[in-house]
This record gives structure tokens, sequence and C-alpha cells, in this order.
């Protein structure tokens, strides 16, 4: 079983690449949710934008998304007073009701199926209804409009839910098209096909570009989900796989809905051109590790609970999602001494946190306050948040920094390498990571990621190479599909092995 693709058409790409150097008043690079959304409220508000996205607007985790539009955070609001105290929880589920609201304003005229809608977060078995009671208190003493009930309107056997009034859903890449449209008639200068390099940061900004041309800016945003290699706030930041499946169903039902598993499980519907499908979503694992149950068992647990639900899944597909330490994302200017602004650490809630970013760091931009900014500052100290989490986090980064050097290799003959299976092995004292193709052809690229230097391992589930440090994956010849790595791995020729 491996990943196809994910339910939604993508964009072709529509706008240039960057053939001359510029100036603007803020270089924006990224262009999903975060990226687009940002360039499109700095230029409606009459900065001089440049927007830079490295393949096409939406190619990114965007693309990838289920899109439930939510205040109920993947770190829950009793989590959420224990690490930021209540004021915290308060404005973390405030400041997710007033990006809802945004979407909402921004999405009209835009053909992308917004639509409200009941959320229901559930326990489906006694073990989780503590959890789920201490939740509802948490989350209605941080503002949510929320009831304790005992069923949900789906035919599964639950033990309780907790029920969020007025959440939101729509199409992600059709709400993304529209506001690129929106944006191409500002002034923004938005270009598609170009790599971001190095962001320098002494004197002018000036962001080095893969075409060799280069942007100077006043002010930078980096929207690029992944953290951009070289910044130190990238440690605080693990990346994981996530997982979604798709099926026809003869109609929609409304709501969205969560269970309470670890990882998690979330459902919705939506229709495209005319016809129905369910989305079941979930079984996230760190980035660069074999998941409980092997490679295919996220996959197998999203067909099990679509299957409850009378759907067989036909689409399958799997993108990143990057989580921060203390459970909320960092959003804001890096340091006071350099006007460059991050947006990241979404975990599951980008589409509200991506939003949410845009409000915040356009109004910074423009100098304007805004009630959220603090919370999520990226260089937070936060009394309350437990630093266990943080050190837990950098560890486990740590621990495979080393465990990528001295790692056993196979020793097994290329010969015997499965088709469709990768392995590392050493040739000539350094270690390859080695995939055998379809047609029986051997690919072969450095096994050291081009990030900081961990071993990579093979995904079979995407035919990728994934290191486990940071979230940075390659393709079977190298290539960067996601970051931080920039850099594709050393192809290597073992046909005389
Ligand atoms: C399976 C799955 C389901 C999800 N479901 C939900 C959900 O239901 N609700 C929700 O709120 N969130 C959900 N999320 C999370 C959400 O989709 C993401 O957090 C959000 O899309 C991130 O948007 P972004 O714009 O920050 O990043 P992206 O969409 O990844 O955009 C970043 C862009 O930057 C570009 N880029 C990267 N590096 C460079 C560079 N050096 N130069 C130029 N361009 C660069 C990339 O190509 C990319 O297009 C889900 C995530 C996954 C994986
Ligand atoms: S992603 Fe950081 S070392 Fe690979």
């Amino acid at each position: 079983m491996k990943s196809s693709r994910p339910l939604w058409t993508p964009s072709s790409r529509r706008f240039p690449g960057l053939e001359a150097d510029l100036h603007a008043d803020v270089a924006v690079v990224g262009g999903g949710i975060t990226g687009v959304t940002t360039a499109l409220l700095l230029a409606s508000a009459g900065k001089r934008v440049a927007l830079l996205e490295t393949r096409h607007l939406g190619a990114g985790v965007t693309g990838s998304t289920t899109a439930h539009l939510t205040e109920a955070l993947d770190t829950r609001y009793h989590e959420l007073e224990s690490s930021f105290g209540a004021e915290g929880a308060r404005l973390a589920r405030a400041s997710s009701r007033a990006a809802i609201e945004k979407i909402s304003e921004l999405a009209t005229g835009i053909d992308c199926g917004f639509e409200r809608v009941t959320g229901y977060l559930y326990a489906d078995s006694d073990s989780q209804l503590s959890q789920l009671d201490a939740e509802v208190l948490a989350a209605e003493r941080a503002g949510a409009q929320v009831r304790r009930i005992n069923e949900i309107p789906l035919p599964l056997p639950v033990r309780g839910a907790v029920e969020f009034e007025s959440q939101a859903q729509f199409r992600p890449l059709d709400y993304l098209a529209g506001l690129a449209e929106r944006l191409a008639a500002t002034k923004a200068q938005v270009y598609e096909g170009v790599t971001v390099l190095d962001v320098e940061t002494k004197g002018q900004l000036r962001l080095q570009t893969s075409t060799g041309r280069s942007v100077t800016a006043d002010a930078v945003v980096l929207a690029t989900h992944a953290p951009f290699q070289g910044l130190q706030q990238q440690l605080e930041l693990a990346q994981y796989r996530s997982y979604a499946v798709a099926g026809r169903v003869a109609a929609p039902f409304r709501g969205l809905y969560w269970d309470l598993a670890d990882p998690y499980h979330y459902i919705r519907t939506v229709t495209i051109d005319g016809q129905h499908h369910l989305i079941v979503g979930g079984g996230d694992h760190r980035t660069g590790t074999i998941p409980e149950g092997g490679p295919a068992a996220p996959y197998w647990e999203l067909d099990a609970l679509a299957a409850k639900l009378g759907v067989p899944a036909s689409e399958r597909w799997s993108a990143q999602v990057a989580e921060s330490a203390d459970g909320l994302p960092f959003i804001g200017r890096l340091d006071s001494k350099v006007e460059l602004y991050v947006a990241q650490g979404f975990a599951g809630n980008g589409m509200t946190f991506g939003t949410l970013s845009a409000m915040i760091i356009c109004d910074a931009l423009l100098g304007r306050d805004n009630p959220y900014a603090e919370l999520y500052r990226p260089s937070r100290v936060k009394p309350l948040a437990s630093a266990a989490a943080v050190v837990t986090e950098n560890a486990e980064t740590a621990a495979h920094l080393v465990a990528g050097h001295v790692k056993p290799v196979s020793d097994e003959p290329l010969e015997q390498l499965p088709i469709g299976e990768g392995r590392i092995v050493k040739s000539d004292g350094k270690k390859l990571a080695v995939y055998r193709d379809q047609d029986g052809a051997l690919h072969a690229v450095s096994a050291i990621c081009t990030h900081q230097g961990c071993q990579v391992a093979f995904n079979p589930m995407e035919c990728s190479w994934d290191c486990p440090c940071h979230g940075s994956r390659f393709d079977i010849d190298g290539g960067v599909l996601d970051g931080p790595a920039k850099r594709p791995l050393e192809k290597h020729d073992v046909s005389q092995r």
C-alpha cells in the first residue's frame, strides 16, 4: 500500500520566476496559506511585497491538509492551562476564533466551500472520559462555546463527547487560489520556482535565491513551514508524518470529529465537483521513524475507521506537521535586532495558525498592537511552561544526531536488494542510501542529511529518504522534498559494486 495523492486538485504554476534583483518593503518566503495570506494582508495595506515560492503556490503542506478550521486545538486546553496559565489558554482560544473569522471574511466571494459546522471531540472508551471532562471545563474557562453530550451524529460507538459550536471547514486549495487571484490584483510581486537559499541578516536584509538573483527587503517573513536552515530556533520543533485517507460517500454529513487516541484521528466530509467524499486523518509519527505496527499501520488505522463509516478508502496521502515542544507555534519577530519574522510549529492547526500568523505579522509590520502577539512570540519565556518538554524534544533530536553516525549498515550484497526497497550500505568508507526502482535500477545517494549530518532512513510508503533529526526528506535521487535541508543528497554510482 503506497501513498497516492491528496484529494485537492493542485493548481499549476502561474507566476514567473525571478529574473532580476529587486527590493521590497517585505519579502515573504513560502506560498502556502501562511505566506499567501501574509502577502495579501500586507499588500492590501499598501506595502510593496515580494512573495517567493520554491515550487508553486499550495505545493507545500497546504496542498495536503484536511482543512478543519477549529478552536479545538491539538494541544488541549487543560494542557495549555498548565503550560501557559488560564490567560494563555484564553488567548489561544480567542486567537483561533479570530483566525476562523478572518478566513470567513477572506473566503467571501471565493468558491471554496467555506461553511460553519459543529465540532465534536469524542471519547470511545471509558478510560478517556476523565480527559474529556477535564477538557470541556478547560475549554469553557478559555471561552469556547462547548457542551458536554453523550452521543455524536455519526454511527460510531462513543462514551461521551464535547460539542464545539461554530467551527468551520473549506476546500484549502480553492481558498488559496482565490487569495492568489486577489494578490495578483495588488502591486505584490509573486515568483514561483524560486528557492531562497540564504537570508543575510547583517546590514541590509538580503535573500539569496536559486536563480542567482537576490531580493533585498526592509523585512523578511519566513513562511516555509519547515524551519529555515541556519536558524537556532529549529531545535525546538519536531516534524511528524501525518496521514489522511479519503473515499466516496453517498451524502455528506455535517460536522468535524476528533477522537482522543494518541495519536488522534479526525473525520470530515467534503463536496468536490458534486461528488461527496469522506476524509479521515491522523496516525502521526515522528518523521524518519517507523510507526508502531509497521510503515503502513497509519493507513490501516485510517482505512479501518473509514470502513466503520461504510466507506472504502480510495485515496491515501501524508505530509509533515511541525510541533513545538510547548504546544504553541512560534509567530513573530525572531529577535529585536533584525526585521526577520517566522511562523512555524502549527501542529494540526495550521489553517488557523497560518492565518493568525499573517494577522500578527501584518500588525507588527504596520506598527499596530496585536493582542495575541505576546503569547506566540518566538523568543517567549514561559514562566509556567514545562522546560522538561523542550529538553525531551531536543534530547530526542540530539540522540538521533549521534545515533545517525553509529547505526550499523547493511552488509548484504546489493544484488539482493528487492525491487521497491531501500537500504543503507557502506561504499569506499561512505554511507550510501540505495534504492532499487521498479525497473531494477539502483539509485544511490549519500545517506548523510545535508542539513546537519544525521543519517537518513528509508520511508517505504513515500519511497523517500527521511531524516529523523529535523524532518528533512529527500527523493530517491536525493532531491529535497521537505526542509529544513536545502541542498540535495549527493548522487553516487554503485553500478560497479
Ligand atoms: C495530513 C495533514 C492534515 C492536516 N489537517 C489540518 C486541519 O484539518 N486543520 C488545520 O488547521 N491544519 C491541518 N494541518 C496542518 C496545516 O495543513 C499546515 O500547518 C499548514 O498547511 C501550513 O501552511 P504553511 O503555509 O505554513 O506551510 P506550507 O503550505 O508548507 O507552505 C510553505 C511553502 O514554503 C515553500 N518553501 C519552503 N522552503 C522554501 C524556500 N527555501 N524558498 C522558497 N519557498 C520555500 C514550500 O514549497 C511551501 O509551498 C494538516 C497537516 C497535514 C500534514
Ligand atoms: S533534518 Fe536536520 S540533520 Fe537532517
